[in-house]
């Protein structure tokens, strides 16, 4: 548990950024959507012809177009597990956040869950162009989501920190 912070206590300031769970979060969503841009830009969104299987297997014979299709999904359902975590631990802990956090990590849950279903409809559909675009927005939504979350649920002493170690002026 974190005491009240006492400026005067030097050990106390941080010597680098802190890297909690939650911007591993954020980290891995970024290079998610990274990994799903590179699926655009490549072409290779139809990679994999079905879903959720790919080939109607789990691991199917790889090259690198259906290398980047398949590992842009099994980056997604690592998200998904992750999301589900998240909320889960957020509920049991809800006692030490701000009240809102629990509902803010139920709606990111929800969010995963949409994308994970827009995503399979890309490819079912062809690539139309409105669910691909609803697949991108719902992408960058989610990271927004994430972002505050990360933000809200950092302790009041991290704010403090930096203006009493003169950090911030
Ligand atoms: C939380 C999970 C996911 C996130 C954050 C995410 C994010 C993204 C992003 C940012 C893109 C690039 C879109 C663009 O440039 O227009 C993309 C593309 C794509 N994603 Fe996802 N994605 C997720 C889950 C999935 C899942 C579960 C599938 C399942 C099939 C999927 C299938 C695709 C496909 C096929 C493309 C390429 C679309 C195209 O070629 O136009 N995504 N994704």
């Amino acid at each position: 548990m974190l005491g009240p912070f006492d400026p005067r206590q030097r050990s106390q300031c941080p010597s680098s950024v802190d890297f909690s769970p939650r911007s591993a979060d954020e980290v891995f969503t970024l290079f998610l959507m990274a990994v799903g841009s590179a699926t655009r830009v490549m072409d290779t969104g139809l990679a994999c012809p079905d879903w959720p299987l790919c080939f109607g297997t789990l691991v199917p014979q790889m090259d690198l177009q259906i290398f980047l299709e398949w590992f842009h999904r099994l980056l997604a359902t690592s998200l998904g597990l992750m999301a589900i975590a998240f909320a889960g631990l957020s509920a049991a802990w809800r006692q030490g956040l701000f009240p809102w956090v629990p509902y803010a990590a139920g709606a990111a849950l929800c969010l995963v869950i949409l994308q994970g279903i827009l995503g399979g409809l890309t490819v079912t559909e062809l690539l139309r162009f409105e669910i691909v675009t609803a697949h991108l927005g719902t992408g960058l939504f989610f990271f927004c989501l994430l972002t505050a979350i990360t933000l809200a649920w950092l302790p009041l002493g991290v704010w403090v920190v930096p203006v009493g170690c003169g950090l911030l002026h």
